[in-house]
């Protein structure tokens, strides 16, 4: 079975349907890799919204905009980025940020946090999957919960998702939060 196919053609869509990425959205995927949620995204969000692929890592981002050049998405815009996190988006414009897999890898995660909620809307989603949460930042799901509140995110809650990581579907925990 090619589970990548499955989720590039249609899994990955309905996931992020269920997460409440909808149509004419405008959507960071912060640390959004060689795109396995960016591409989704951009199908979900159609002509009418647009997904910001940010990474420090420029192959990575090649790799995206070749994906998604292959199957004709014109709504995709990379930004790269040095470890400095600035994303020079227009404050309260973004009604979706996605840190999926990359919390642990970020040094000052107050920083990023302050820096998404200040581009997203009053009332836009932030949606984390916070892989890797113990044996990297040694925190259990609710302190990870705790510091997403502590920057101004109000809890909405938490699903229990198969979804795609690196190149296998898995299953894990989501949390969903709102810009206060
Ligand atoms: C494990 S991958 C996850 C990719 C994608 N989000 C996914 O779930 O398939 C983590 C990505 O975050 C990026 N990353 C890590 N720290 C970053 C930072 N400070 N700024 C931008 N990108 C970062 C890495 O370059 C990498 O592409």
């Amino acid at each position: 079975m090619d589970y990548m196919k499955k989720w590039l053609d249609r899994m990955g869509e309905i996931f992020l349907i269920d997460i409440g990425i909808g149509q004419n959205h405008s959507v960071i995927d912060f640390g959004c890799g060689n795109g396995n949620y960016t591409i989704p995204a951009a199908k979900v969000v159609g002509a009418g919204g647009r997904v910001y692929a940010i990474d420090k890592n420029k192959e990575s981002l090649d790799k995206l905009m070749q994906r998604s050049e292959k199957i004709g998405l014109k709504n995709i815009k990379r930004i790269d980025v040095s470890e400095g996190i600035k994303v020079s988006l227009q404050e309260e414009s973004v009604d979706v940020v996605l840190l999926y897999d990359v919390i642990h890898l970020v040094g000052n995660r107050r920083k990023l946090l302050t820096e998404m909620h200040q581009v997203l809307k009053t009332n836009a989603l932030i949606s984390v999957y916070p892989k890797h949460h113990q044996e990297y930042m040694n925190m259990e799901l609710d302190d990870v919960k705790e510091e997403i509140k502590s920057a101004g995110f109000v809890f909405e809650r938490m699903l229990y998702k198969t979804l795609m990581h690196d190149d296998y579907l898995e299953q894990g925990y989501v949390l969903n939060f709102r810009k206060q």
